[in-house]
C-alpha cells in the first residue's frame, strides 16, 4: 500500500477521476433523476479526467525529473537512459526523485570535503618543504658570503665556516633524498620484491651499518636474549633494511650516552612476526606518540634539527610497512624509553 508521500501518477488520476466522476453521477442523477444516465456520465467522466490528469501530470513530472537529471548527471543521456528517463522515471513520485538527489547532493558534499582536506594537506606539505629548505640554503648562503667578503683570509674561520656549508649541504641531500623516496612510495608504483630472508641477519646487518654512530655515544646493541632462533620473514629485504636503519637511527640519535638498544623478534601466531626496537633514550610524551608518523613531525623542533633529522624518517617507515600490509607503532615513556614495532609475515 503507497503511502501519501509516494502515490503514482496512475493513482493520483484514479483519485482525480473517481472524485470528478462522483460528481458528475450525482449532479446528473439530481437533475435528470434517471440512474442509468448518471452511471453514464460517471464512466465518461472518470475515464477522460483519468487519461487526461494522467497524461497532464506524467508531462508535467517528466519534463521536470528529466532536467532534474541531467543536472546531476551532466551528461547526454545514453539509449538505456532515455529509456529509463521516459518509462521508468514517470513512475517514480516526486519525493522518490527528491531523495536521489539528496543522496547525490550528499555523495557531492563528501567529494568537496575530500577536496578540501587535499587541498589543506598540500598547503601543509609545501610550507613544510620550503621551511625545511630555506633553513639549511639560507645558512649555506650565509657562509659562503662571510667567507667571499674575507674571512676566507683566517684559515681556522675559513675551514670552520666550509666545514659548516658541507654539513648544511649534507641535510639538503639527505632531505632530497627522503623526498624523493617517499613521493615514489606515495605514488604506490614502487613494486615489492618479496623474497624469505631471516630476520635477525638483517637486523646485524643493519646494527653494523650503524656501530660507528652509535660508538660515538657509546651506545651498546644487541638481539635480545632467547630470541636469537632464526626467523624467515617473508618481504621485501630492501625495504624492510630502510625501514630498520631508520629505527636503529632515530634509537642512537634520541637514545642516551652509554645508553642500549635492543631488537627483539616474536612470533605472535604462524602467520605473523613481531620486531621490536628499544631504546633507553629521551622517550616521547603521550600527546605526540599519535602524531609521529607523519611526515616533518618531530617531538621537539629545534633539538631534532640539530641532530640533523627532517621529520621524513617514520613517515617513509609507516608506508612501507603499510605497503606490506603490516602495521607498525610505538610505545614510550619519557625519560625512560621508547619501542617501536611493526610486524611482518613469516613463512
Ligand atoms: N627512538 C626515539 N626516541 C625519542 N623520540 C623519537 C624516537 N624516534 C623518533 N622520535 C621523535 O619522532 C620524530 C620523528 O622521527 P623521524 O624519524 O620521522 O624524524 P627525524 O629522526 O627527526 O628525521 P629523519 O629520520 O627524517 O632524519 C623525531 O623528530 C623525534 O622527535
Ligand atoms: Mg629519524
Amino acid at each position: 500500500m503507497p503511502t501519501s508521500k509516494n502515490y503514482t501518477t496512475s493513482q493520483i488520476s484514479i483519485y482525480i477521476g473517481i472524485i470528478t466522476g462522483i460528481v458528475s453521477f450525482l449532479v446528473v442523477l439530481t437533475t435528470k433523476q434517471n440512474i442509468l444516465f448518471a452511471l453514464l456520465s460517471l464512466l465518461l467522466v472518470f475515464s477522460t479526467c483519468f487519461l487526461t490528469s494522467k497524461y497532464f501530470i506524467e508531462q508535467f513530472i517528466y519534463r521536470r525529473v528529466k532536467l532534474l537529471y541531467k543536472f546531476i548527471y551532466q551528461t547526454k543521456a545514453s539509449k538505456r537512459e532515455e529509456f529509463f528517463q521516459k518509462n521508468i522515471l514517470p513512475q517514480q513520485s516526486l519525493d522518490e526523485v527528491g531523495e536521489e538527489v539528496l543522496k547525490w547532493a550528499d555523495h557531492r558534499k563528501a567529494e568537496m570535503e575530500i577536496l578540501e582536506k587535499n587541498e589543506a594537506f598540500r598547503k601543509e606539505f609545501l610550507q613544510n618543504l620550503a621551511h625545511e629548505f630555506k633553513t639549511p640554503a639560507f645558512a649555506i648562503q650565509g657562509y659562503l658570503e662571510t667567507l667571499i667578503e674575507g674571512a676566507s683570509e683566517n684559515a681556522e674561520v675559513n675551514k670552520k665556516f666550509l666545514s659548516n656549508a658541507h654539513k648544511n649541504t649534507e641535510r639538503l641531500i639527505h632531505l632530497i633524498s627522503d623526498l624523493d623516496e617517499i613521493t615514489r612510495l606515495e605514488s604506490g608504483k614502487q613494486q615489492l620484491h618479496l623474497q624469505d630472508f631471516v630476520i635477525q641477519e638483517l637486523i646485524n646487518d643493519v646494527f653494523e651499518s650503524l656501530s660507528l654512530k652509535m660508538s660515538t655515544k657509546n651506545i651498546r646493541y644487541q638481539i635480545k636474549k632467547g630470541c636469537e632462533q632464526p626467523v624467515l620473514v617473508n618481504a621485501d629485504k630492501e625495504k624492510i633494511r630502510q625501514v630498520l636503519i631508520n629505527l636503529v637511527d632515530n634509537a642512537a640519535k634520541y637514545g642516551s650516552e652509554d645508553g642500549k638498544i635492543e631488537a627483539s623478534i616474536y612470533k605472535t601466531d604462524e602467520r605473523t612476526v613481531l620486531i621490536e626496537i628499544t631504546d633507553d633514550g629521551i622517550g616521547i610524551a603521550e600527546e605526540h606518540l599519535p602524531r609521529i608518523f607523519e611526515r616533518f613531525y618531530r617531538t621537539d623542533y629545534g633539538r631534532s634539527r640539530n641532530i640533523g633529522g627532517t621529520g621524513l624518517g617514520l613517515a617513509i617507515c609507516k608506508h612501507i610497512i603499510e605497503a606490506h600490509s603490516q602495521f607498525i607503532q610505538a610505545r614510550s615513556t619519557p625519560g625512560i624509553g621508547t619501542t617501536f614495532g611493526f610486524t611482518l609475515k613469516s613463512t
